[in-house]
């Protein structure tokens, strides 16, 4: 029987119509007038309903969550976010990492991420957070944050060098316990491969971990764009997978709203990986099939 989880990134769902003006200081101010202006638009909550009723008509199993449920990381957008993650499920059965907008500018942590701790925990939680780790099945799920705060007009990411460092040992204890090895991030691990102001930071150095470790999936999302590349590693191919915003119209450039659904079987070679992408279809206000993939994963 295959194993089954989604991906979903960037839902952008809070909204900030009761913000203060004291509210907005800094680099939140610019995060308040584009979401005025332009976000509003684009992230709509009518979509995210509509992807709610996909995933509950379909549960997935373990749900991976690649971050940016806010706009300006403010605590009451906190609070909202936590709303609905415990409507998408149990915290065992969603795992979250966050993203470059709910890092917005530095804020106490009991007001804001600790609200989301359950979620972004490891089965056996123990200080530091990050890397995370959940095992379902054969599957390790493996969370890094690159949710740091930036100048304004930056929207870059860094991992860091405390994860940079447990990250090799997680991989190798993960692959010889014979697990599907899934690599879960806001930003784009691969260097160069997303503009300068958005890029992560230190991309070179995790990418040069997971080539040399290897991973069976790395998921993403930030870029608000779909595309699928691949890595190779010592270990095989790793296919490195982005999705767009859960939420978005698709205007500006961006895709409309897409989440993965995957499905992974052991096989005698390695692994086959089956992809379902689910597309907003604005005519029937709900979430379609528009692309099927099936990949042979080869690991000694
Ligand atoms: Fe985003
Ligand atoms: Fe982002």
């Amino acid at each position: 029987m295959p194993e089954q989880f989604a991906h979903i990134s960037d839902p952008h769902l809070t909204h900030l119509h009761d913000v203060g003006v004291a509210q907005l200081l800094n680099k939140r101010l610019l995060g308040y007038l584009s979401w005025r202006r332009r976000r509003r638009h684009e992230h709509r909550p009518e979509v995210l309903e509509a992807l709610s009723r996909d995933l509950a008509a379909h549960p997935p199993g373990q749900l991976v969550v690649t971050g940016d449920l806010t706009h300006i990381g403010l605590p009451q957008e906190f609070s909202q976010a936590r709303s609905w993650l415990q409507q998408l499920g149990d915290a065992r059965q969603v795992a979250l990492v966050p993203g470059n907008h709910d890092a917005c500018v530095k804020a106490p942590w009991q007001d804001t991420f600790e609200l989301w701790a359950d979620y972004l925990a490891s089965d056996a939680p123990e200080p530091p957070l990050f890397p995370s780790l959940r095992v379902r099945g054969s599957i390790a799920f493996i969370g890094l944050s690159s949710a740091c705060p930036t100048p304004p007009f930056m929207a870059t990411g860094a991992v860091g060098k405390e994860q940079l460092q447990r990250l090799p040992h997680l991989l190798e204890a993960t692959r010889d316990q014979g697990l599907f090895r899934v690599v879960f991030i806001h930003h784009s691990p691969l260097a160069g491969t997303e503009k300068w102001r958005k890029r992560l930071t230190d991309a070179p150095a995790l990418q040069a971990i997971i080539e040399s470790g290897g991973a069976e999936l790395v998921l993403h999302g930030h870029g608000h764009r779909a595309h699928r590349r691949e890595l190779e590693t010592r270990q095989g191919m790793v296919p490195v997978v982005a999705v767009p915003s859960a939420s978005a119209m698709g205007l500006h450039g961006a895709d409309i709203a897409h989440y993965n659904r995957y499905a992974v079987s052991r096989t005698a070679s390695g692994w086959t990986l089956d992809l379902e992408c689910r597309g907003y279809d604005p005519a029937v206000d709900g979430f379609v099939t528009d692309d099927r993939q099936s990949l042979q994963l080869r690991r000694d």
